[in-house]
């Protein structure tokens, strides 16, 4: 057990500080706030699970961060869910999902704990979103860190080589929304200018992805603002589905995971911030706890 802890250290970021037990909650984890929109939908689907929540929402926004930030906040995150006793964390972020999954998943998950799981939300959103599109030709509304990692069309062309993506940095976005400004009219600006810059870039598309996980909240304004015929899709049922389809073709994993129905929300901010921010999402009343990763 000594050596693989010092494998882990010289390795890894950070070590595992125990093995975290071997049954416990649904890690879901975010930059912020946006993953709460693909945990209420995780929740409807499987009510019986026991989660916790972690919004990285002191370094927030990851969209803007480098490759290497992103995969270092991303790792030290799952860590700390891993040691919550977490048997498999689901990244509801996809710029973490963009930037961070696959290091992980390849190289640290082997040695902090080769029996947990990380899942992203690209894969599952792609695999959907390819099976509607009609044109053969898909547009993707993200932050830039996804836009820039190109993760959406390479998934894609993996699966669907004869779909056509194309992509729109909303970089105003996710900040207007953190801000609950996404209803004003400086918002609508800045929404109608993205969704006619990605129209005009390819006039055949008729489905448009929503690649990050705050975006649901403006959903009916992004809609107001597509000609008719063109299918906005949010992520959030997508993944839930996804996951729930995972842990049946994988009971080893699902009795590894508890069932009492509980929520526990960890946030890197203040606990007062969270609750009046995370409201803007869940429409409910949210007692977080302050976790400090240093
Ligand atoms: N939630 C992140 C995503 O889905 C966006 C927020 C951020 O930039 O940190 O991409």
């Amino acid at each position: 057990m000594q050596n693989l802890f010092k494998e882990i250290e010289e390795k890894s970021l950070i070590p595992l500080r125990g093995l975290g037990g071997f049954t416990g909650p649904i890690g879901i984890f975010d930059s912020g706030y946006g993953g709460l929109t693909i945990l209420e939908k995780i929740r409807t689907e499987m009510p019986d699970n026991d989660f916790i929540y972690l919004g990285d929402n002191a370094r927030t926004p990851y969209g803007t961060r480098s490759f290497d930030v992103v995969y270092k906040y991303t790792l030290e995150c799952v860590t700390y869910l891993f040691n919550m006793g977490c048997q498999l964390v689901v990244l509801a972020c996809n710029t973490a999902s963009a930037k961070a999954l696959r290091s992980i998943q390849q190289r640290d998950l082997p040695l902090l704990d080769g029996n947990r799981r990380v899942l992203g939300v690209i894969r599952p959103t792609v695999e959907a979103v390819g099976a509607m599109t009609h044109t053969k030709h898909i547009g993707l509304l993200a932050t830039t860190g996804t836009v820039q990692s190109n993760s959406y069309p390479l998934e894609i062309q993996k699966i669907y080589n004869d779909i056509f993506v194309s992509s729109e940095a909303c970089t105003m976005w996710v900040p207007l929304i953190e801000n609950n400004e996404h209803n004003s009219e400086g918002a609508d600006y800045f929404i109608q200018k993205n969704v006619q810059l990605l129209l005009a870039t390819d006039p055949e598309i008729d489905t448009i992805m929503l690649g990050c996980t705050h975006y649901p909240l403006i959903e009916a304004k992004i809609k107001s603002f597509l000609p008719k015929g063109i299918k906005l899709i949010s992520q959030g049922e997508i993944v839930a589905q996804s996951l729930v389809d995972y842990l049946k073709r994988h009971p080893e994993m699902d009795h590894r995971c508890t069932k009492n129905a509980t929520t526990r929300y960890l946030t890197t901010e203040s606990v007062e911030k969270f609750a009046s921010s995370a409201s803007i999402f869940l429409k409910q009343a949210i007692l977080a706890e302050h976790i400090d990763l240093d």
